[in-house]
């Protein structure tokens, strides 16, 4: 499929590079147990609901190129279609993740072992670690951070397995549990970010690296806006996020609006569901 873009003078070019991830599918999804403040076991959630906005998802990535892996989903792991907090994919290695919660630590061992069948060299983790949920690539640096899932002891251990610069960053907010909940990469210089989910120290810091970086609402955070997904040109992203998506389309990316309003019940929006794979 092609897809054409107009180009004002105000937007520059983009080109969407080569992407492959892995996602799993909803079959067992609920909101059975509360790990973050999204999460309220009283409330019913709509498995076919979800299934069917998972599948929109999947086809978005489908229709732009995007190649797809998917994980056979177990039974009793109803947060295992968020896949991202699977383990940390680069240069053919899959570093593992290691759970805080006991509700989903059995979902480590479960996506090391995938991504090995995929070709990936396992490096089970010493610390603990939520994967591509707390560590985002951004060029040739990772973002990595701490606060509520993910060790800081994990950070040293992801720039020795990589060999790469890694910037540690703190969380603050509760809601932003996650990384990739208060910060977006939409290509290898630029970011999207939420500054009130990071401590002080890191907001100097993101300012410093990416002077230029689009600062999301709240409101726009509040839907997980910023949990998108990008291939350079494309971006999928959460429709209810309007002027972030406005911000983003007059950079010059093509925004792909979807609805995972059933996914946001457990905490997790578009980029919960896709662990990148990189070779
Ligand atoms: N219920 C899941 C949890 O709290 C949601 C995970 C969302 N994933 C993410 N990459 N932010 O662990």
């Amino acid at each position: 499929m092609t897809i054409t873009v107009p180009v004002t003078s105000a937007s520059k070019e983009r080109v969407a590079q080569p992407k492959r991830v892995l996602m799993c599918r909803p079959t067992h999804f609920t909101v059975s147990y509360r790990i973050n403040p999204w999460m309220f076991p009283e409330n019913p959630t709509d498995q076919r609901l979800a299934e069917a906005q998972w599948q929109t998802l999947y086809d978005a990535y489908r229709d732009l190129g995007i190649d797809v892996e998917l994980i056979d989903p177990l039974p009793g792991l109803p947060d295992m279609v968020y896949a991202a907090n699977g383990g940390f994919v680069l240069d053919g290695i899959a570093y593992g993740a290691r759970f805080r919660y006991p509700e989903r630590q059995p979902e480590g061992p479960a996506y090391l072992d995938h991504l090995e069948t995929l070709g990936f060299t396992p490096r089970p983790a010493a610390s603990l670690n939520e994967g591509e949920g707390d560590f985002l690539l951004v060029g040739d640096v990772i973002l990595a951070a701490s606060g509520f899932r993910s060790d800081e002891e994990a950070h040293a251990e992801l720039a020795k397995v990589f060999g790469r610069e890694v910037v540690s960053l703190r969380l603050i907010n509760p809601s932003f549990y996650h990384l990739d909940t208060a910060l977006a990469v939409l290509d290898d210089e630029t970011i999207a970010y939420f500054p009130e989910a990071f401590d002080e120290a890191s907001r100097d810091e993101l300012e410093r690296r990416f002077p230029d970086a689009i600062r999301a609402t709240e409101e726009d955070a509040a839907v997980l806006g910023l949990n998108l997904f990008s291939d350079g040109r494309h971006v999928v992203m959460a429709e209810q996020a309007g002027t972030l998506r406005q911000e983003i389309d007059a950079r010059g990316f093509q925004t792909v609006g979807v609805n995972l309003s059933e996914l946001l019940l457990g905490g997790g929006g578009v980029k919960c569901c896709t662990l990148e794979l990189r070779s």
